[in-house]
């Protein structure tokens, strides 16, 4: 079974804000389950998510995401066969929208405002590998797989 790469954003919808804690600790029971790491950045506005892991299993999850009525105007930035994992200590990576993640992606953005749109699917995993090395180590935050 190949490993597989799949990045997206959307912007959320309706939704509550705080309806991203449900959305982690579901993620994370999920994912970890079907041995997918990854992670998910939310800036209040706007979801990018990489998700890795086996074809199939990123595959499900990815299309039962696209079903979540809690996001909309979701655009595909990348999906491709993998040698190897960026994220495999993580489960579900939730990056802390800090001043020091706003730097460095800043260093992604065409202007002041983070607008996940506007990526290529290589400066979005750039961007992920990037902000890997400033996850606090916090539970709340993150969570390594081996401890899930
Ligand atoms: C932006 C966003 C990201 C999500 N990421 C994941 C994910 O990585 N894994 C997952 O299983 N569900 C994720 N979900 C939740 C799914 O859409 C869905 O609600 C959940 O997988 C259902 O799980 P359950 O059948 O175990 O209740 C995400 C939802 C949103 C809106």
């Amino acid at each position: 079974m190949y490993l597989t790469r799949v990045i997206y954003c959307s912007e959320l919808s309706g939704a509550n804000k705080d309806a991203i804690s449900d959305i982690l600790s579901v993620s994370r029971r999920n994912n970890a389950k079907a041995s997918i790491s990854g992670m998910l950045l939310f800036n209040g506005t706007f979801f990018l998510q990489c998700l890795e892991g086996s074809r199939n299993a990123v595959n499900e999850t990815y299309h039962r995401i696209m079903r979540d009525e809690r996001h909309c105007h979701p655009v595909l930035l990348a999906y491709e066969a993998i040698a190897q994992r960026d994220f495999g200590d993580w489960d579900t990576a939730y990056v802390p929208w800090t001043s020091d993640v706003r730097k460095i992606i800043r260093l992604f953005s065409i202007d002041e405002e983070f607008n996940p749109y506007q990526l290529s699917g290589e400066s979005a995993i750039s961007l992920f590998r990037a902000l890997r090395g400033h996850l606090p180590n916090s539970e709340h935050w993150s969570k390594p797989l081996q401890q899930a």
